[in-house]
């Protein structure tokens, strides 16, 4: 073999290695943390007060509560254990940054800083660029929010984690998130508009009705595939409701609800009508007002009927 094909073949396997994705069995922040002991319902109770803390701008940061510090990288590697960032490997190092090579501890934390230094990656006005190097829609439509000018404002307004909850960073259904903006918007804080949570879900149940147009778009558009109908027009029309379906939650981080809700009103047009341009009909599900309404006219009827012999 010539040195030329060696050189090559080294650059591939080293390519190779590169691409291969760090597991988080080698990764000894995850190794590390695991080991830690755990909070108690007190202390989990306690944490649960200063990320409130945090997000209404009240400064508590760790070091108020020192003793608890070893509990908290326990405590936050378990919630992270069942976050979906776990599945698909985004681990401490992501947003903390460290070395995830080194076993010591020294070595391991160089770089990681805490979440009271304003040079942090977690520094609660940080969180949102720390975030978007993975989240780049997200970030790039609430950088046009109220909440994020209030954010870097240096006012009380929400950051991605106040929404998403570390270390689960989950996604809050509408029953949950309505006490969380009512933190903020409420008629005593006057900090904005104090109707804003019940908008907001009205704003995203519109968003379900958005789901259920597409599907009885989709149903019609079979049945006159099946009858060898021209579906083309109306395929157009479903396509374009569903990309504006999929880009709802990116584009829900603008915090603009009217403009969400156009977007929304303009995906249900386009369903209803590929449902037209599919020329089935559409089976809506029936009232069950109707259904009664109609027997007991049928009932009367034969009543009448049988009562003239
Ligand atoms: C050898 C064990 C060990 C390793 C490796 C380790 N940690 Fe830690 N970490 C700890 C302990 C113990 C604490 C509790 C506070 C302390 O003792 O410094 C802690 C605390 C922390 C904290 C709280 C804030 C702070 O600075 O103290 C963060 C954040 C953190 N670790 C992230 C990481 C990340 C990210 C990595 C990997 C790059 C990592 N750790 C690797 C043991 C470890
Ligand atoms: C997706 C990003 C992300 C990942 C992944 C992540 N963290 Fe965090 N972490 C944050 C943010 C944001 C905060 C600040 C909010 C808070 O104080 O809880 C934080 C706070 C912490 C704190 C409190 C530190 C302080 O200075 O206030 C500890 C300890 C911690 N994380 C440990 C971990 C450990 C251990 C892992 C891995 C098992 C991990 N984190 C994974 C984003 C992350
Ligand atoms: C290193 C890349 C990376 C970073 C940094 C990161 N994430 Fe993620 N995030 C992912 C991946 C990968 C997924 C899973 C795939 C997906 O849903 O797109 C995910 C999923 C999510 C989800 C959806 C969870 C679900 O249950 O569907 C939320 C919410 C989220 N991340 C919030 C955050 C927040 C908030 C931060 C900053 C504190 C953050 N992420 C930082 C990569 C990252
Ligand atoms: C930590 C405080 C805080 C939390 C929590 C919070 N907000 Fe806000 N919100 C603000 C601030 C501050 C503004 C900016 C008001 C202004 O521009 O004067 C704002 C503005 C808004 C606006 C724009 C209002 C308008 O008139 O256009 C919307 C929409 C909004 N928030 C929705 C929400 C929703 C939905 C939630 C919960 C999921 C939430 N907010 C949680 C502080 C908060
Ligand atoms: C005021 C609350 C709030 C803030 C602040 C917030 N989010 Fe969200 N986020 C939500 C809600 C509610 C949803 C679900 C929206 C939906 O279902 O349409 C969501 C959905 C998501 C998703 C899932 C998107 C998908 O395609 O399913 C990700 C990822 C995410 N947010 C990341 C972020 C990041 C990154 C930031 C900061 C730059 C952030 N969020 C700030 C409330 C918030």
């Amino acid at each position: 073999m010539d040195y030329k094909k060696l050189i090559l073949s080294a650059i591939l396997l080293l390519f190779a290695i590169s691409i291969v994705p760090v597991v988080s069995a080698d990764n000894s922040c995850i190794n590390c943390h695991e080991k830690l002991s755990a909070f108690n319902e007190t202390e989990r109770h306690f944490n649960e007060i200063r990320l409130q803390h945090l997000a209404r701008d009240i400064t508590c940061s760790l070091e108020c509560h020192a003793t608890t510090l070893n509990k908290f990288a326990k405590s936050n590697y378990e919630l992270w254990t069942k976050s979906k960032h776990a599945l698909f490997n985004v681990t401490c190092n992501n947003c903390h940054g460290g070395d995830p090579g080194s076993d010591i501890k020294e070595k391991a934390h160089i770089g990681v800083l805490r979440s009271s230094d304003s040079n942090s990656t977690i520094f609660y006005r940080n969180v949102p660029e720390t975030c978007g190097k993975c989240h780049a829609n997200e970030l790039n439509q609430f950088k046009n929010s109220g909440h994020y000018q209030k954010l870097k404002a240096l006012q009380q307004a929400p950051s991605c984690d106040t929404c998403h909850r570390p270390h689960e960073f989950k996604i809050l259904n509408t029953s949950e998130f309505h006490d969380l903006c009512s933190q903020c918007h409420n008629l005593d804080m006057k900090i904005a508009p104090a109707d804003v949570p019940d908008r907001a879900i009205a704003a995203l149940d519109n968003a379900e009705k958005l789901k259920n147009e597409i599907k009885l778009a989709y149903n019609s558009i079979q049945q006159a595939k099946q009858k060898g109908k021209d579906v083309s027009a109306a395929q157009k029309d479903l396509d374009n409701a569903m990309s504006i379906r999929d880009n709802l939650p990116v584009r829900w981080h603008a915090f603009d609800l009217l403009s969400f809700g156009k977007v929304i009103d303009s995906g249900i047009e386009a369903a209803q009508k590929a449902q037209q341009e599919s020329g089935m009909p559409v089976s809506k599900p029936s009232t069950p007002g109707f259904g009664i309404l109609l027997a007991l006219t049928g009932i009367t009827a034969m009543y009448m009927l049988l009562r003239r012999k």
